[in-house]
């Protein structure tokens, strides 16, 4: 192991650790040993660092976009310098495997490569002027002070894909990240420092209170924009939050993915695909699949297909590379998840695998397939969070596209058809922002990310990354 357990880390401000304030103990979702205690930030805390991010945006003006490029990409390098170390840390207090920790490290790292390139192409724009006497223009500067707040389930990349395009558009960064998975964020701030990055520009403040710290400081006007991954209910609230100081706010909230395996989808690719699209972090994704509808034409061979993989799975301790499956994040959430599938057998659904219950000790919970599945049950609406795969059988296109537009939620679908013709149209159906056609693993810091309806505002990586955190100035000059 290279993480020593039972260490003190602490917050970050002022590219400092601030080493004094009460400890958050964190504990290792797997076997709920102790891994490190951090000190909190306060409510005085968050002010100095507001204070200090204040301080650090009027420097960063001064700064040009390809100064800041080099410290992302020297971020980027000692990211991936650390690729070993940082996997651990997140399956230390995720939970997820360790080649899945690998990859969000890469993962992670890709968006502060990306945004290294994109801060040099913030381009504005030369109008044709409305009198010979003027010249007229629109420039690009970054928003201001940012409040990023990060979830569990990706504890590394999700702060990336926010800070990376603040900083490459000259904004100073505060995070909060979620209190179960803060060590990631402190090691990769400790990394962002190591890289040049000016102190303000990325600050991290861990509590157990988050609700008043963030409420306090959502109501400052020095911060401009609020950035946030996580549940709907939360979004909203935080969104209330930002109208008393018109603050931008970017929200990449829940989804309930559909997965489609149309009559002429090949099924063994059509498996492969829902087997990452639901069991990558456990299910623990806002775009895993959710609710998996195969045409009834298909369904004997789909399910015996999936049955054979799905049984293969092995569940346990992420840190043992033989495993498929980790623990979920809480107790908590694992009854939610229990719950959501009594209540689906109640009205009517089958187990296609029993789950042993060994497997089932702690937080572990084990793959599991429910047939039978329609819109009368909880599990249909909500986002199960866990390794349970429901199949819901449909007969027609139309029939399969209004089942699943039937959400209040836009975020990702994914389905499975060789027909050209039907990937068009189903394409323009589905009121879905991101969809994986014929394809089960679609993040991808190049490409934007992001939700419609109720699942959030705004887009994360690609081209649009950067302008939610740029501001458009128009210049009027008399000649
Ligand atoms: C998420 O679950 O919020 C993000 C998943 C991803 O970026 O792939």
């Amino acid at each position: 192991m290279m993480f020593n357990t039972g260490q003190t880390l602490h917050s970050i401000i002022n590219g400092a650790d601030h080493n004094r304030g009460d400890l958050l103990s964190v504990y290792n979702p797997a076997d709920g040993s102790l891994l490190a205690n951090v000190t909190q930030a306060n409510i005085d805390d968050a002010d100095f660092a507001v204070e200090i991010a204040s301080g650090c945006f009027e420097q960063l003006k001064t700064t040009t976009a390809q100064t800041r490029s080099t410290v992302l990409y020297r971020w980027y390098q000692l990211i991936m310098d650390n690729q070993s170390r940082l996997a651990e840390i997140i399956t230390l207090e995720q939970g997820k495997p360790i080649q899945e920790s690998k990859a969000e490290v890469v993962y992670a790292a890709g968006y502060v490569r990306w945004f290294a390139q994109q801060a040099e192409r913030s381009y504005g724009t030369v109008i044709p002027p409305h009198t010979p006497n003027h010249q007229v223009t629109s420039h690009k500067q970054g928003v201001g002070i940012v409040l990023g707040i990060t979830p569990w389930n990706f504890p590394l990349a999700m702060i990336t894909r926010k800070v990376a395009p603040a900083y490459a558009a000259g904004c100073s960064f505060i995070l909060k990240p979620s209190e179960l998975t803060p060590i990631s964020a402190i090691e990769l701030a400790k990394l962002a420092l190591q890289a040049g990055i000016e102190e303000g520009a990325f600050q991290v403040l861990v509590s157990d209170k988050p609700q008043t710290l963030i409420e306090h400081l959502n109501s400052k006007s020095a911060i401009r924009k609020l950035t946030f991954t996580g549940s709907t209910r939360v979004g909203k609230l935080l969104y209330t939050q930002c109208v008393d100081t018109m603050k931008r706010a970017s929200l990449e909230l829940g989804g309930n993915a559909p997965f489609i395996v149309f009559e002429s989808a090949n099924i063994e690719s059509a498996v492969d695909g829902l087997m990452i699209a639901k069991f990558r972090n456990a299910g623990q994704t806002c775009i895993a699949a959710n609710r998996v509808f195969v045409h009834r034409d298909i369904k004997a061979e789909f399910v015996a297909q999936l049955k054979r993989r799905v049984a293969s799975l092995k569940v346990g301790s992420g840190l043992n590379a033989d495993f498929d499956i980790g623990p979920l994040i809480t107790e908590a959430a694992k009854s939610k998840a229990k719950q959501l599938v009594e209540d689906a057998i109640e009205h009517g659904a089958t187990q296609v695998i029993q789950s042993s219950e060994k497997q089932q000790a702690g937080t572990f919970m084990s793959p599991m397939i429910l047939d039978k599945v329609n819109s009368d049950m909880d599990i249909y609406h909500h986002e199960i969070f866990a390794p349970v795969i429901t199949l819901i059988d449909f007969d027609s296109e139309l029939q399969v596209m209004a089942m699943a537009n039937e959400v209040n939620v836009g975020l990702a679908a994914y389905f499975y058809s060789s027909c050209l013709k039907q990937i068009a149209r189903v394409s323009r159906g589905l009121d879905f922002a991101m969809l994986g056609i014929n394809e089960g693993a679609i993040s991808n810091p190049a490409a934007p990310f992001g939700g419609m309806k109720e699942s959030g505002l705004g887009r994360e990586g690609g081209a649009e990354g950067i302008d939610e955190y740029l501001e458009t100035k128009y210049l009027c000059q008399r000649i």
